[in-house]
């Protein structure tokens, strides 16, 4: 056979090896050996040029050259393909140079910061937290809270009606009457929940908003307990040297009763943040309760006024409108 055919043979039989290209390191370097390696297959047809006549030497020797490289960039390429299948087999195919996910964390709402910050506080000082209907009777938001029926002081909150005898409650302190209802005294509890109004709506009123009542019922309570408890936590609040004052003012379940104001010290005006009282003989009656034995003092804050003083927020509607760039500054 001449060494242009035996040339021939070994490219053939190398092509068809390739093919069927087995992925045990062993074989791989079996068929290695046997083309390329030093008595490999065309390291025997190198060693036969010796055989060819002088003028044929270098047609040969191009030839074997050709057919050398030709094995070993098919031999390497099918390597490396064999490397990065074992490569990728076992993980997940992943393109870890790819710029990540950025996951968009949410953040607590300013009402539920300011809401947890004032549980905290009244927790510390001896209350519980109870919970009451949002919906609920002409009684306990209104009548058992002594505003009698047809009074003007109906008027100071204006109402949803869901019936004629159902309302959105109007404050948190038809709870008042549900805890004393079902319990007997002493009790201590704040309430945190919605309360609604049928308001015309501007930067300082919603439909919508919240309220933290309190209810302390005991022997010998008395109105200045109350007020160093409001103190305390107004300036556990906005620091120990916030200006705060008690006003004078009316609530039918309340007397005598009192409206909290601070300083605002960027508009340079005094702003309600809560009413109080001493609560009103004719409620514990309502509930069962001798108010001849029976004391107890009642809160109900904001927690908007609170919070858009915390944060100076000046538009209360930026609390409903659920906008990302405002709500992920807290
Ligand atoms: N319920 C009143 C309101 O919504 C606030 C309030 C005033 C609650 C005096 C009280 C209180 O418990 O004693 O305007």
């Amino acid at each position: 056979m001449s060494l242009k055919k035996r040339i021939e043979v070994v490219r053939t039989e190398f092509r068809a090896a390739i093919e069927s290209f087995p992925d045990e390191p062993k074989l791989i370097e079996a068929l290695r050996v046997k083309f390329l390696g030093r008595n490999g297959q065309v390291a025997q047809l190198f060693e036969r040029m010796s055989q060819a006549s002088k003028s044929e030497r270098p047609v040969y020797g191009k030839l074997l050259n050709e057919l050398k490289n030709e094995l070993s960039t098919s031999f390497q390429k099918k390597i490396d393909t064999l490397k990065y299948a074992t490569a990728t087999k076992s993980k997940p195919n992943i393109d870890y140079s790819l710029p990540g996910v950025a996951y968009k964390i949410g953040s607590k709402h300013p009402i539920e910061l300011v809401t947890d910050e004032l549980k905290d506080i009244f927790k510390s000082v001896g209350f519980s937290i109870a919970y009451g209907p949002e919906i609920d009777d002409d009684y306990h938001n209104f009548s058992a809270l002594n505003f009698p029926k047809h009074h003007p002081a109906r008027d100071m909150q204006d109402t949803f009606f869901v019936d004629p005898d159902t309302v959105l409650r109007t404050h948190t302190s038809n709870v008042q009457i549900h805890l004393m209802e079902n319990q007997d005294p002493p009790l201590r509890y704040i309430v945190p929940g919605r309360v609604y109004r049928n308001e015309s709506i501007s930067y300082k009123s919603y439909c919508l908003f919240h309220q933290i009542e309190g209810l302390y019922v005991d022997k010998h309570v008395t109105f200045s307990e109350m007020k160093s408890i409001l103190h305390y936590f107004v300036r556990q609040i906005f620091g120990k040297d916030i200006k705060i004052r008690f006003r004078p003012s009316y609530f039918p379940f309340t007397e005598p009763s009192a409206e909290v104001d601070i300083w605002d010290s960027d508009r340079g005006q005094w702003l309600e943040i809560l009413g109080c009282g001493m609560v009103d003989p004719n409620v514990f009656k309502n509930v069962g309760y001798d108010p001849e034995i029976w004391q107890g003092y009642a809160f109900g804050l904001g927690i908007e006024r609170i919070a858009m003083l915390k944060y100076k927020i000046n538009d209360i509607r930026i609390l409903y409108q659920n906008d990302i760039r405002f709500l992920g500054q807290f």
